[in-house]
């Protein structure tokens, strides 16, 4: 008997490939050619993508708000553990930034603790670089992970924090190899004024901040009586989210209530383009934003904003789902080409 080497599939070259090649199997599938029966048309082999024809940007997938809300779960048991907050200065902000960096590093992301003094207490940024992609092009994302000193943070900012993290454990799941770098970061000392992401951006050298495309900021995100607000200070970035919202019969706002009250101003003001989301803190909701959002109008967005109540019960999940799903759209569009 001469002996046979098994069948088995080509490996597949790339996540792009991969997708196509489910594509076209759903499609056939779908169009009854699947078994092959004498006669039927088989479904064309996808074209190799070229400089000239680019590959279609693969649609980013669906974040679970699920491992979101395990997140928050998680900050908020660290919050408890430590007298009730995750504050710059005080051992829950620490705990909680050891707890995304192991997530992070667990999933092959490369990752640093950049250390800075403010109000005569230690704090730290936690920054992870997604391996490849052109490192002259950098999309950056982030949010910032302090909390007050009155509670433990949930809403502001665990939801902006974990989102993010949950997109950044997303691109390492799916493979992803983006023509741009990725590169996440969580600030601290936000709520002193912003003080993590300045120092961030003024310790980069001009050359570095330069390869900066954008910086998208998610600070509140899962708002107990959300509004959906757009950061307009990019034209494009806004684009990228306005269209998602749009496309799921969702209506948005400009953002409005802090023009510069969140880490995106460090970035704006050092020239580099921004973007971001936001569901609304000690602001009003109208009748007509409760008309076109539901929620109870005159009340405030965050009733819980900045106290004590900011706990794992002060998050609307499906404010938390759409943006989740929102900032990982806005990661897979922007790095893709
Ligand atoms: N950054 C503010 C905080 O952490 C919250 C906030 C108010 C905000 N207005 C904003 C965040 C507008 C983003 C956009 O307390
Ligand atoms: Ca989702
Ligand atoms: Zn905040």
């Amino acid at each position: 008997m001469p002996s046979r080497t098994p069948h088995t599939p080509p490996p597949y070259r790339s996540s792009w490939f991969r997708r196509a090649a489910t594509a076209v199997a759903v499609l056939a599938t779908a169009i009854g050619t699947a078994g092959a029966a004498p006669g039927a048309i088989a479904a064309p082999a996808p074209a190799a993508p070229t400089a000239a024809h680019p590959a279609a940007v693969a649609a980013a997938p669906d974040i679970p708000v699920a491992n979101v809300k395990a997140h928050l779960a998680q900050l908020q048991s660290l919050a408890t553990a430590n007298s009730g907050n995750r504050a710059h200065g005080r051992p829950g902000y620490k705990a909680s930034l050891d707890y995304v960096k192991a997530k992070l590093d667990a999933a092959g992301f490369t990752t640093s603790v950049q250390q800075f003094t403010a109000g005569g207490a230690t704090g730290y940024n936690l920054v992870a670089d997604w391996p490849g992609g052109n490192a002259g092009q950098i999309l950056m994302t982030g949010a910032h992970l302090d909390s007050v000193t009155s509670g433990p943070g949930i809403n502001d900012n665990g939801s902006g924090s974990s989102a993010v993290l949950e997109t950044a454990l997303a691109v390492a799941r799916e493979g992803l190899k983006p023509a741009k770098h990725l590169r996440f970061a969580w600030w601290g000392a936000e709520e002193l004024g912003l003080i993590g992401s300045r120092n961030y951006v003024n310790a980069l050298p001009t050359a570095e901040r330069s390869k900066i495309t954008g910086y998208l900021n998610f600070d509140m995100v899962g708002s107990p009586n959300p509004g959906y607000f757009v950061y307009d200070d990019n034209p494009a970035l806004e684009a990228v989210f306005k269209d998602w919202f749009a496309a799921k019969g969702v209506a948005t706002e400009i953002e409005t209530e802090g023009d510069g009250r969140s880490d995106h101003a460090s970035f704006k003001n050092a020239g580099i383009a921004v973007g971001g989301l936001f569901t609304g803190a000690g602001r009003t909701k109208t009748s007509a934003q409760a008309q076109k959002w539901g929620g109870t109008a005159g009340q405030a967005f965050d009733r819980c904003y900045h106290s004590s109540c900011d706990t794992t019960s002060n998050i609307n999940d499906t404010a938390l789902d759409r943006n989740s799903d929102a900032i990982a759209h806005a990661v897979w569009t922007l790095s893709a080409n």
